[in-house]
């Protein structure tokens, strides 16, 4: 026999078609199965309560990825998601869209934009001629490899909680980012060079992520998204493309504190711009003043850690391991 529990849900709604207040939040009661999912109960919602909430799913077993919604602020598949974990986890259960997606209506967000990413990507193979017969052979190995990207359904759960895309959209993102690793990554691809060039050197690409993990956490598929990123900033630099002011940010961050136990953030600000860059020297001046006035400008000769020789050797051991 069904055993039932009684939970409360705030959806976050949305009608275009409104003039005024057309976004609210609603509370929704309802009883269901105890092992139910998310997906499960807005389903009843809309089956049961309320035949108007506009929401978007499929497969419902977290293969074609069309679920996502922010569930108490952060994104997950709602079909992969038991009400009772979270409930039992955070007392609450608030619904909302996908961030970072332009709102179609309540749970449903258009995907315009992260597809526009993908395109921008060259999401398809160029290899230099087709095979003489049959088709390309690739080694299990390398086949093995993508798959770490591979297995991206395309959710836009990375995306909703990608903290540059918050303030950047240009930024090309971690999903589109993650694609364009598996092309890269690909022995049967003849642009890999072109293609780290161009994610080098373009704004928004590889050296605009700010590495905050997010994107790691919550892909229900572990693509790492960000891991990703890294592999091909590693890439751009062994391919010789460093003169990027994302490559002299990390040269000089990893020299600084090497050398003085802490990072000297005028010379990171000034070497990552390019001494010889004056436009943007000159743009970091408003930002020297007001760093100035709110008291956060740092010295201009740092202050020496008190143990650098210990960071020293930390440096020391890593780098042999790396030989
Ligand atoms: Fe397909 Fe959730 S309904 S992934």
């Amino acid at each position: 026999e069904a055993i039932l529990m009684q939970v409360s849900i705030r959806v976050k709604r949305y009608d275009p078609e409104l003039t005024e207040n057309n976004s609210w939040w609603q509370d929704y009661k309802l009883g269901i199965h105890a092992n139910a999912t998310i997906l499960d109960a807005l389903i009843k919602i809309r089956e049961e309560v309320d035949g108007g909430l506009a929401l978007r799913c499929a497969c419902r077993a977290s293969i074609c990825g069309s679920c996502g919604m922010r569930v108490n602020g952060r994104a997950r598949l709602v079909c992969k998601t038991r009400l009772k974990e979270i409930i039992q986890k955070d007392g609450e259960l608030n619904i909302e869209p996908l961030a970072n997606h332009s709102v179609i209506r309540d749970l449903v967000v258009s995907f315009d934009s992260f597809f526009s990413k993908i395109k921008e990507i060259t999401p398809y193979l160029t290899p230099k001629s087709e095979p003489d017969k049959g088709e390309f052979v690739a080694s299990n190995e390398s086949m093995e490899n993508l798959l770490k990207s591979m297995n991206c359904i395309m959710c836009g759960v990375c995306v909703s909680d990608c903290t540059v895309l918050e303030v950047d959209k240009k930024f090309i993102g971690p999903a589109a980012l993650a694609k364009a690793w598996r092309f890269v990554e690909d022995p049967r691809d003849d642009k890999k060079s072109q293609r780290i060039n161009y994610l080098n050197d373009t704004e928004g690409g590889i050296w605009d992520c700010t590495r905050c993990l997010q994107c790691v956490e919550v892909c229900p598929k572990d693509v790492a998204p960000m891991d990703r990123i890294m592999e091909m900033r590693e890439t751009a630099i062994r391919l010789g493309y460093k003169n990027t002011p994302g490559y002299r940010h990390s040269e000089t961050f990893y020299r600084s504190v090497k050398k003085h136990g802490r990072l000297n953030e005028t010379l990171l600000a000034i070497n990552s711009a390019g001494w010889t860059n004056i436009p943007r020297l000159i743009d970091l001046i408003p930002i020297g003043f007001k760093a100035l006035i709110k008291g956060k400008l740092p010295p201009i000769i740092p202050h020496k850690a008190e143990k650098k020789e210990a960071i020293k050797n930390i440096y020391v051991k890593v780098e042999k391991e790396d030989e």
